[in-house]
This record gives structure tokens, sequence and C-alpha cells, in this order.
């Protein structure tokens, strides 16, 4: 899929005031500080259409950008950010929370880690989530061009080991970064199938 035209729509922090819900939906989810914003520009091939930032807590509301007319993409904001009081955390959640499980048009999710990273438990915790909400999701593994390909492929057979202890099977999975744009071209091919799916 060539991506024609990228076009932010609106931020809220309530789901039932996100577009209607009348085309496909994918959402970006994960860690503070993951690369989130910055994928998303990577795969609409645009600079700043989502706001990055290398302080974690930047992207604070459930933000809708519309592709190509066509299908929405979602920016989240990240969870774990330690520097958020209990309160704050606690509404981040329950909004993140009510938007996964209540969205009538969310296709799937796509949970992004730091491939630099091992397996971090709240990762791991937050796809067990999803599991048992029968969300459908892939993981992304972001920042590749910041490891060797060696290392890459060390660490992602890690996080296989890992995830096999709770799944049956590795989810499908995509390996990027935002610098080099490895990876966006099968993210959209993937998003570009499921789109031909989806009945509103
Ligand atoms: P929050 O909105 O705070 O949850 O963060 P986010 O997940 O949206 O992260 P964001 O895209 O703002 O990126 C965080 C930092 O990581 C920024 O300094 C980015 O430039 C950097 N970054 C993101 N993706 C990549 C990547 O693929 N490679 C490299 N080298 N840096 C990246
Ligand atoms: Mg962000």
């Amino acid at each position: 899929m060539k991506v024609t035209q990228a076009t932010f729509l609106m931020s809220n922090s309530d789901y039932q005031k996100c577009p209607h819900p009348d085309k496909p939906e994918y959402a970006f989810i994960g860690r503070s500080n993951v690369g989130k914003s910055s994928l998303i520009n990577s795969v609409v091939n645009r600079k700043d259409l989502a706001k990055t930032s290398q302080t974690p807590g930047k992207t604070q509301l459930i933000n809708h950008f519309i592709i190509n007319q066509n299908w929405y993409l979602v920016d989240l904001p990240g969870y774990g950010y330690a520097k958020v009081s209990k309160v704050e955390r606690a509404k981040f959640e329950k909004m993140i929370h009510d938007y996964l499980t209540l969205r009538p048009n969310l296709i799937c999710t796509f949970v992004l880690v730091d491939v630099r990273h091992e397996p971090q438990k709240i990762d791991i915790d937050f796809m067990e989530r999803l599991g048992e909400n029968g969300i459908p999701f892939y993981i992304i593994f972001t920042k590749a061009d910041k490891l060797s390909k060696t290392a890459v492929d060390q660490n992602v057979a890690i996080y296989t080991q890992k995830m096999l202890e709770h799944w049956e099977e590795m989810p499908q999975y995509f390996i990027t970064s935002s610098v080099s744009g490895t990876g966006r071209d099968e993210i959209l091919s993937t998003i570009d199938s499921l789109n031909a799916g989806f009945k509103p």
C-alpha cells in the first residue's frame, strides 16, 4: 500500500468521542518513549504528523489520524511512565482500557517493544490482558538501527522464548526502525490485507 494522504483528525480522552467507527482502525501502544509516535510518522512517511519527544510521556491523549481517506491510525499514550502520579496513571489506564475494549472498529493493536531491552514484565502483562480481552495484537520491535543485525536477531530469539512461556506460539512480529524505515512496508501490507476484510 502506498500512503498518499495522512491527516491528523482529533485528540481526545474519551473513546466515545473518537471519529465515527465506519473505517478500520489500528492502534500503536507500548511503553512511554518506545517510539510509537516516531513509527507512525515513519509508516505514513510524514516527518511531524505525530508529535515525538526525547522525554517520556509526550503523548497524553488518543490521537486519530486518517490515512488515504480509508483507515484510522491511532497514537496512544505510553504506559509505565514512572513520573506520573497514581491518580494520573489510573486515569490513563482507564482511558486506554476503555478505548481498547470498547472501540468497535479496532481491528488490532500493535504492541511496540524496544528491541534493545530484554522482555519487560509490564509488556508481557499488557499482552496477557489483550489476550484475556480478545484483542488481537502484533508485536513491533523498535529502534533496530541501534543494534547490529546479529544482536537484533538474538534479542528477538530471547523475546520469543519468553513469549512461549505464556503463549502457544509467538505472535506475528515486525522488526522496525523509524530512522531507516525498516519494517514500514511490512506493516503497511499487513494493514492493507486486514482492511480488505473490514465490514462497517
Ligand atoms: P510517548 O508518547 O512519550 O509515550 O513516547 P513514544 O513511544 O511516542 O516515543 P517517541 O516516538 O516520541 O520517541 C521517543 C524517542 O525515541 C525520541 O527521541 C525518538 O527520536 C527516539 N526514537 C524513536 N524511534 C526510534 C528509532 O527507530 N530509532 C532511533 N534511533 N530512535 C528512535
Ligand atoms: Mg508518543
